[in-house]
């Protein structure tokens, strides 16, 4: 466990700039109808979710994080080759070695930058926002690019109904940088238990048990998940993450004015929700559009409340996460940057491919 050390000790650190890039092509409820024994009135009830995004066959994960990275830095007034560090969160990376953050780093021509990946499944951010903050906060760096991002679609079963109606694919960013201190990030929790990694795995592929005829036939390159068993555990440790994180920050949970918690199912959400004691309106949703997108989920979320002005200096923002490894945390921050313009918002875009 590691929740961050007091604030006192460390120079105040804050996002200045998001970014976010979904694939064109919708995955409607009704397309999987068409594939496994699933509907649409299940997935909705059962899920929250309507529909996906999916990645084009020529598109891999960097593709996707380089778009979300460009937007991330142009609202941040940020240039590429000025980023020190780059942590880039995935499951889901364009291929074992080089990291998916090292191709992300020629394509962006963030040439100072030093990438890697991290693997923490759909805490990914959550997890990138605490090295972010001990990084800068610590005086080893000034500008770091945190990325989530996901094609899961590419390890996906699309003959499992339990797990095809959940996934979807995404990218979202982050750049850290200083600022006064008090301000921006109050706290991170970082958590893990490897005691329930089977609960949630992709069985073959690298050391453990490597690709072959037999893994391929067996299907045991795709998302295997106990569903049931993940569902108690999210809603208690984002609960109990979150209530921590504002501990730490001075706050009850009801002074949090917009909580972005990890999307990966509505009735998980609405569990942290109520136990919080917190209204539906303070609550950002939208998986009804993306289903989870592991990594991606929090800051493809954190862009669309920024871009559409709901959070605002000022605002006191909590995040949540949980998901494979097992891994959780939350974090909470007091928002600085100021609200982009019109103009810029219209020149970065926010969904559709970069130009
Ligand atoms: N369509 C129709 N029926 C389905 C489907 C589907 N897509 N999926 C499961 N069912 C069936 C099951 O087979 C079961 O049938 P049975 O009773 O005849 O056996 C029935 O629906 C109920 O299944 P449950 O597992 O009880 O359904 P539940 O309400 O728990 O919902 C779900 C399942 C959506 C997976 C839920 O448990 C969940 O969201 N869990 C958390 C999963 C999660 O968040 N995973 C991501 C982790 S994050 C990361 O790191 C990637």
């Amino acid at each position: 466990m590691t929740t961050s050390p007091r604030p006192e000790s460390l120079r105040g650190v804050t996002i200045t700039g998001t970014g976010m890039y979904v694939p064109d092509r919708v995955l409607t409820n009704r397309d999987l109808e068409q594939l496994v024994d699933t509907s649409d009135e299940w997935i909705v009830e059962r899920t929250g979710i309507r529909e996906r995004r999916i990645a084009a066959p020529d598109q891999a994960s960097s593709d996707l994080a380089l778009i979300a990275a460009q937007r991330a830095l142009a609202m941040a007034k940020v240039d590429a080759k000025d980023v020190d560090q780059i942590v880039l969160a995935t499951t889901t990376p364009d291929r074992i070695l080089p990291s998916c953050a090292c191709t992300l780093q020629r394509k962006l021509g963030a040439t100072k930058a030093a990438a890697y990946d991290m693997f923490a499944a759909c805490t990914g951010f959550i997890f990138g926002m605490g090295l972010a903050r001990g990084l800068i906060g610590g005086g080893v760096a000034e500008t770091v690019l945190v990325v989530g991002v996901e094609t899961l679609s590419r390890i996906v079963d699309y003959g499992d109904r339990n797990t095809c109606v959940l996934f979807g694919d995404g990218a979202g960013a982050a750049v850290f940088q200083a600022c006064e201190h008090g301000l921006g990030i109050h706290a991170v929790d970082m958590r893990s238990d490897g005691e329930l990694g089977e609960v949630l795995e992709v069985p073959a592929g690298i050391s453990r048990n490597p690709a072959s005829e037999r893994t391929v036939a067996g299907r045991e390159h795709f998302i295997r998940m106990q569903g049931k068993k993940l569902f108690p555990f999210a809603v208690r440790s984002m609960e109990h993450s979150t209530r921590h994180c504002c501990e730490l920050a001075g706050w009850a949970a009801d002074d949090v004015d917009v909580f972005v918690p990890h999307q990966a199912n509505l009735r998980i959400i609405d569990g942290v929700r109520e136990r919080l004691g917190l209204s539906p309106e303070k609550v950002y949703v939208n998986i009804d559009r993306f289903g989870n997108t592991s990594s991606a989920s929090i800051p493809v979320a954190l862009d669309e409340l920024v871009r559409a002005r709901r959070v605002t200096p000022g605002s006191k923002v909590a995040f949540a996460a949980f998901g494979g490894g097992a891994t959780w945390g939350a974090s909470t921050m007091t928002w600085t940057a100021p609200v982009p313009e019109p103009a810029e918002l219209a020149a970065a875009g926010a969904t559709g491919r970069a130009s």
